[in-house]
């Protein structure tokens, strides 16, 4: 017999805010533990956006990083089976969920709670709430770092995050090719719309490195990617290659960087890791300066009407 999958009980969903402030900014609240939140993003599915995250994750823990990992791909969730979490997921003595702890990485994932044959015949407002349970009805310890897994486009997943919930920054995946990276500008575009920081794009799977002699063959133009970034004003942050071991390594639950120390993807993960930490840092400076700002001005008007 086929289930049928309810959402998760509790919270409330809100909506009809954003990032910019010029609405309800009050609902932007923060997510306790979840530290800098950062959303894998894509236009298209599978151009490696959860391979991305995954690793991603993986790279950020080995660069000194506590991190979570939430799967919001609601409708294809991809995240246990990748990082080898069949198991479901426990409830503290709160009521919240408490993510599961695998390859150094606490993530939650729908498909911890609900059978793999479980349709879902969820509308707009209960994937909603299904994705704001997954952010607040969680007990994340005290995280560095939340890696989102987005599911592809800009749907509901995408506007209830962006309405409710701070976002540091976004990294959009994209294969170089005019099919994906022509999606990837409409994410883009909604991160703008959004005043979303974007810490730039990824191309992933545009070149196959030889096993036995290192020689890298482009499997696709190489250019297309850079060039959206450059039309975006977004950080090119370079590419991810093609592994052959990927869908194995994937299907046996243990990420490419824990695989593969010594392959060739583990140096573009640390490489990329490594420019995410130095965006978000950025960000980070960047609002120390408006709140000192913000109290410049606000100290800037009292004296005036003290006078
Ligand atoms: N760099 C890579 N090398 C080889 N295969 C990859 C790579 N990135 C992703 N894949 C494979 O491509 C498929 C789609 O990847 P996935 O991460 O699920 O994409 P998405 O989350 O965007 O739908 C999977 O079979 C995955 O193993
Ligand atoms: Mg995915």
């Amino acid at each position: 017999m086929t289930a049928v999958a309810k959402p998760l009980n509790g919270a409330a969903v809100s909506s009809h805010q954003n990032q910019r402030g010029d609405a309800d900014e009050t609902a932007l609240k923060p997510v306790p533990g979840a530290g800098e939140i950062v959303l894998v993003a894509s236009g298209k599915g599978g151009v490696g956006k959860s391979t991305v995250a995954v690793n991603l994750a993986c790279a950020l823990r080995h660069l000194g990083l506590t991190i979570g990992l939430l799967d919001a791909d609601i409708f294809g969730p991809s995240v246990a089976g990748l990082l080898g979490t069949g198991e479901g997921l426990a409830v503290g003595e709160d009521g919240r969920a408490v993510p599961n702890e695998r390859h150094g990485i606490h993530s939650v994932s729908l498909a911890n709670v609900l059978a793999p044959e479980a349709a879902m015949p969820w509308k707009g407002p209960l994937v909603a709430q299904a994705v704001t349970q997954l952010f607040r009805d969680v007990a994340w310890p005290d995280l560095d770092v939340l890696v989102v897994d987005l599911p592809p486009g800009t749907g509901d997943v995408q506007l209830t995050i962006l309405e409710q919930v701070p976002v540091a920054g976004a990294i959009v995946v994209t294969t170089p090719q005019r099919l994906s990276t022509v999606d990837a500008e409409r994410g883009i575009a909604l991160f703008h719309e959004h005043d979303i920081p974007i810490f730039g794009v990824v191309r992933n799977m545009g070149e196959y490195v030889c096993p036995c002699c290192g020689e890298r063959q482009p499997l696709f133009d190489a250019g297309e990617v850079a060039a959206v970034a450059r039309g975006a004003h977004v950080a090119d942050l370079g590419q991810i290659p093609f592994d052959p071991d990927a869908s194995a390594r994937a299907d046996a639950g243990t990420p490419l960087v824990v695989a593969e120390p010594d392959g060739p993807l583990v140096k573009a993960f640390l490489d990329l890791g490594r420019q995410v930490m130095a965006a978000i840092a950025r960000e980070q400076r960047g609002r120390a300066r408006r709140e000192r700002q913000g109290d410049d001005q606000q100290a800037f008007w009292e004296r005036l009407l003290d006078d």
